[in-house]
């Protein structure tokens, strides 16, 4: 059991470390760099999204965490019967599990957004005419909304995770 544990508690951290990350570079510092270089920028995210392995490999580094993370509270709880779920423990790791499966759902919408955005620029014939620069200025807001979204939920996520074990109530 204890080598299980382990292996569970290394694919869930190391998994977290990677999707949580990736996430808060991505919104913090990748999306607002994009957002200020135009369309250089936005070929940029669309590449990002659509022609490398960063997309597939957050949504590897989420399953694992949020697989082996439900595995982990299954034992912790006796298999959702013990009184652990109810204290301060269960309740801290599950409200972080809450926060973790937003953050995962509005994940899940970003490399949609950024393939829209790349497919619009590809489009562009020198300079976006009006309509191209309003669609684009569309989906940049929304992107710009879900990347939020997303980050700020994980952060929630990785706070709760953080000190859930030390609540007592
Ligand atoms: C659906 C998603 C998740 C579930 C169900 C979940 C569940 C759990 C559970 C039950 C534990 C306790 C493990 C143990 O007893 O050894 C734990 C620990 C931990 N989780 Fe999660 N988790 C999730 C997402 C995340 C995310 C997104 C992060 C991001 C960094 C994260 C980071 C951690 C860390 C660092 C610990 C160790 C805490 C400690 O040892 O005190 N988890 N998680």
């Amino acid at each position: 059991m204890d080598f299980v544990l382990l292996v569970l508690r290394l694919l869930h951290i190391l998994g977290g470390i990677f999707w949580v990350g990736g996430a808060l570079a991505m919104a913090f510092f990748i999306t607002p760099t994009i957002m200020s270089t135009a369309e250089a920028g936005q070929k940029f995210m669309g590449h990002l999204l659509t022609q490398t392995k960063f997309s597939r490999m957050m949504t590897i580094a989420a399953l694992a965490t949020i697989l082996a993370g439900f595995i982990l509270y299954w034992i912790d709880s006796a298999g959702f019967t013990s009184d652990w779920m109810v204290a301060g423990p269960g309740i801290g790791f599950g409200i972080g599990a809450f926060f973790a499966l937003i953050g995962f759902g509005a994940g899940m919408m970003i490399p949609r957004g950024g393939a829209a955005m790349a497919k619009l620029a590809a489009q562009f014939k020198g300079a976006p005419t009006p309509d191209q620069q309003e669609q684009m200025t569309a989906l940049v807001k929304r992107q710009k909304m879900i990347s939020a979204i997303n980050a700020h939920s994980l952060l929630a996520a990785a706070i709760l995770m953080a000190v859930a074990r030390y609540l007592r109530f």
